[in-house]
């Protein structure tokens, strides 16, 4: 595992399309099923075995994130906190989380996105040390809302498409990104875009154009949501609905990933989950140390 890199989770935005929903709340804090969105974008920074992470969000949002998750000593990690004065784009996350970065590597996750499914491909992505950014790839039946992209044999990047009419690639790009160090001076390079925002398929289209873009296939085994419009939050509340019920088990618990992961002892996880609140996810907890 690569223990150095740092993972930035983006909760920022306008959230307009979840409008009225978002009139005075964070979108990653609406409800997916029974819990907050942002669980389980931070899940899978932890299933990639980052513990150093950057939460940056609106400054109407932020202390909402900074209430709800603290410091992260009960999940064994830590947080840090910064504000996007705007909605200057996903891309902008690298400048505002410059001195955070250092010279490490990183991880973006975008607060609203959900993944579901066997993650090992995370660590192994996330143990490259090599010079190169990694995206992933997912085949979707409409690649007309997604940013696409298009690859050769050896799984490099060849061209990358923001939401493209007539697509000739089904692989859209899902918000989750792995950079070498050096990516905020990539990131300051960009010019904003017509609709005024730093890209994130810009920044891509740097390393793609170096040479240095990866692309790794997520395979059908693996459920993404991006759960930024109605009907997509429905869905993937009623996707994470019927896979709990089924299994009993509960999908997005930082607390169980924590202990999963050797992040926090069995002592510590207990300690903490004595403080909760009584409830189904309390009740959860508790029995998964005997
Ligand atoms: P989007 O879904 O592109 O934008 P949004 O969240 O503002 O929603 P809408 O389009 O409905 O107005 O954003 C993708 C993710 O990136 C989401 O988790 C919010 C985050 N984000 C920021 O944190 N800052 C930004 O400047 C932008 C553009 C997005």
């Amino acid at each position: 595992m690569n223990e150095d890199r740092k993972g930035i989770l983006l909760a920022g935005g306008t959230g307009t399309r979840l409008y009225p929903l978002t009139a005075t709340m964070s979108k990653q804090l609406v409800a997916v099923y029974n819990k907050p969105m942002i669980y389980y974008s931070l899940s899978t920074m932890m299933l990639a075995g980052v513990r150093e992470i950057l939460l940056i969000s609106t400054p109407r949002d932020l202390s909402a994130y900074q209430d709800l998750l603290g410091s992260g000593d009960r999940f064994g990690i830590e947080f840090s906190y910064a504000e996007q004065s705007e909605p200057r784009g996903i891309a902008e996350a690298f400048i505002i989380g410059e001195r955070f970065l250092g010279s490490q590597s990183s991880m973006l996750v975008l607060g609203d996105n959900l993944f579901y499914g066997r993650m090992d491909f995370l660590r192994t992505a996330s143990a490259d040390t090599g010079d190169d950014a990694i995206i992933f790839g997912y085949e979707v039946a409409d690649p007309s809302s997604y940013g696409v992209v298009h690859f050769d044999e050896t799984w490099r990047a060849t061209k990358l498409e923001e939401k493209p009419e007539n697509a000739s690639s089904r692989w859209a790009v899902p918000g989750l990104y792995f950079y070498p160090p050096g990516v905020t001076d990539e990131a300051r390079q960009l010019d904003p875009s017509g609709r005024g925002e730093l890209e994130i398929t810009d920044l891509n289209t740097r390393y793609l154009k170096a040479g240095r873009l990866k692309v790794v296939p997520m395979g059908r085994g693996i459920a993404w949501f991006d759960t930024g419009t109605p009907t997509a939050l429905l869905e993937a509340a009623n996707f994470i609905e019927a896979i709990e019920k089924r299994q009993g088990l509960i999908i997005g618990s930082p607390e169980e990933i924590s202990l999963a992961q050797g992040f926090v002892s069995s002592q510590q996880f207990l300690k903490h989950v004595r403080l909760l609140p009584a409830s189904d996810y309390r009740t959860y907890l508790e029995r998964l140390v005997p």
